[in-house]
């Protein structure tokens, strides 16, 4: 056969296969809220993985354009190589209205609508499900260049009115009805943000419309769509998000959230406590998930929770780009980032049937403190020395005193039933001998500590801290009550004491899982040394 039959064949195969349910692969038609799931037309509970798609919220207010990139069959041909079933689509009220802003054109008002339609129908027929948001929504009768704390009382029912008229006849499009809400700023907890996010009253801000107008505006047309409900503090608190959900009619709603290791809640133990109440009653979709050092250590704790609670992920973002944006591809072929390899990883595993790769072991402090940890610490510290390191190319340098302590607080992190050792490296500077405690902390209701385990730190680091000299030390918890857990730990003195150093900060788990390669190959770049011997291996076999 001629090499252009063969291609012929290829592209029809691929058109084929592109248009219908993969074998194998379950279907995202018919999607509705069980109670905490997501089932499909066929009853079965359908987990959401998926990435957000930027562009259709700013290119129109910026580039006088829809699209950031590719938007045609290809590109969602390489995303479902990802084994992805989901994607979010971020929408521009004022382009889709076509007010507050420039004339109708090709990328405001009507085009943009048609543009967007053809787009998400296009995803939705190659059996990928999607979230249409409203990402940015008009201020004050302003064009919509920004996020803003809270979607209007005017424009924003009605886009949600025709963006739900549009779509209701697709049961794999789900409505997140806004992107990051944020009444009263940064709160975290206040029953009138709670309130304003509700049903706009109590606003800190003027002319503000709530969740259950837009509910309502979407209910009104008939829509029968899923709708996803974002809580306060930019999608991240939840506090009384059961006190305060709006009303449906249908039962559809879930809960949005947004989830970056730079969050105020990041850690396993606070998911416990802030997310546990919502994923058991609602389905729980995390539309945004990421972290923006190019690493993925913080995702991969994060989607191993998640799917180890039915919660539903979206990585932020198919966007060519650094990789601080956070993104996940080089090019719109799908080559993964450094960050996106982690994604990709973890998806290919969970599409093959298997369980990624997991363990209990976690650092506290490797050249970063980890999203594991939130620092208490009382006195300056420096998070990046260079005087001294034991790994990587940083330590923690800190001056004990009776008032200093270097406090490193990780809710309920530390488990005797799990966790066998708290391990780290220290280092006494120029003069050593300092005289310090290590004490094992429970948090109380009022935020003040107890102390559950106390240590001369001489006697777990095998003596007095030497001079110029890294030593060890180990926190032995297999001696310790069983049931016993802690959150976190601190460093402290009684007395000014000379400078010290601190690196390699580990809380090592009784059951180990081998190592993954993956995991090991791929989060450490080759040292140069590496390189030069791999070079030279390689002009060997050439001549
Ligand atoms: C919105 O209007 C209020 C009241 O007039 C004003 O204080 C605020 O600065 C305006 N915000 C924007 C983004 O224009
Ligand atoms: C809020 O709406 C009222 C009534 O339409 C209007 O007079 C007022 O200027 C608006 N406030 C802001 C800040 O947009
Ligand atoms: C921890 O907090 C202290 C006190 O706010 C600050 O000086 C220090 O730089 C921080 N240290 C780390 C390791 O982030
Ligand atoms: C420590 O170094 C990292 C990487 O170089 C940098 O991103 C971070 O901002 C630094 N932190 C502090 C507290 O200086």
């Amino acid at each position: 056969m001629k090499k252009s039959s063969l291609l012929a064949i290829a592209i029809l195969a691929t058109l084929c296969l592109s248009s219908a349910v993969l074998a194998g692969e379950m279907s995202t038609a018919g999607l509705y809220v069980d109670g905490k799931y997501i089932k499909n037309e066929d009853n079965e509970i359908l987990m959401l993985r998926g990435a957000n798609r930027p562009g259709t919220e700013y290119s129109c207010v910026q580039y006088a354009k829809i699209f950031d990139g590719p938007y045609d069959a290809a590109h969602v041909h390489e995303i479902r190589n990802w084994k992805i079933n989901v994607l979010r689509v971020p929408l521009n009220e004022d382009c889709w209205l076509g007010t507050n802003g420039p004339p109708e054109s090709f990328y405001f008002g009507e085009q943009y609508r048609e543009s967007i339609k053809k787009y998400v129908d296009m995803i939705t027929s190659n059996n990928v499900a999607v979230i249409v948001d409203l990402h940015w929504a008009s201020h004050n009768g302003t064009l919509a260049t920004e996020q803003v704390a809270m979607p209007n009382n005017k424009n924003s029912i009605t886009f949600w009115g025709q963006v739900a008229d549009t779509f209701k006849s697709n049961s794999r499009v789900i409505f997140d009805l806004y992107n990051e809400p944020f009444p009263y700023g940064n709160t975290w907890d206040s029953e009138d943000a709670w309130q304003c996010w509700k049903d706009g009253t109590k606003c800190d801000v003027d002319n503000v419309t709530g969740m259950q107008q837009m509910v309502d505006a979407i209910r009104e047309t008939g829509a029968k769509n899923i709708i996803l409900l974002s809580g306060i503090q930019y999608a991240t608190s939840f506090t009384r998000f059961i006190e305060y959900i709006p009303f449906d009619p249908l039962k559809q709603l879930g809960a949005a959230l947004h989830s970056y290791d730079f969050n105020y809640c990041r850690s396993k133990g606070c998911w416990d406590v802030y997310l546990r109440p919502i994923y058991e009653s609602y389905p729980l979709v995390a539309t945004e998930t990421g972290q923006k050092d190019c690493l993925y250590d913080f995702l991969l704790d994060f989607l191993h929770y998640c799917d180890k609670n039915s919660i539903h992920y979206l990585a932020w973002s198919w966007l060519t780009g650094d990789c601080n944006i956070p993104s996940l591809i080089q090019d719109y072929m799908g080559t993964p980032s450094n960050f996106g390899k982690g994604y990709k990883h973890h998806l290919d595993v969970l599409g093959n049937g298997e369980e990624p790769w997991w363990s209990d072991s976690f650092d506290m402090y490797n050249d970063k403190l980890t999203h594991w940890v939130d620092n208490w610490s009382t006195g300056d510290n420096i998070v990046n020395a260079t005087a001294q390191t034991y790994a990587g190319k940083y330590s923690i340098q800190f001056t004990p005193s009776a008032e200093k302590s270097l406090h490193l607080m990780c809710w309920d992190c530390i488990k005797n039933q799990v966790h066998k050792s708290l391990e780290f490296w220290i280092h006494g500077g120029a003069s050593g001998n300092q005289n310090l405690k290590l004490d094992l902390l429970k948090l109380q209701a009022d935020k003040t500590n107890n102390i559950a385990q106390s240590y001369d730190l001489s006697n777990i680091a095998g003596g007095p801290i030497p001079p110029n000299k890294w030593v060890k030390v180990v926190v032995d918890l297999t001696t310790l009550p069983r049931q016993d857990s802690y959150d976190g730990f601190w460093l402290k003195a009684d007395t000014d004491q000379p400078d010290i150093y601190v690196d390699s900060i580990t809380v090592r788990a009784i059951n180990e899982p081998p190592p993954d390669d993956f995991e090991s190959s791929a989060l450490r770049l080759p040292s140069p040394n590496t390189l030069i011997v791999f070079l030279f291996s390689i002009l060997y076999l050439l001549f």
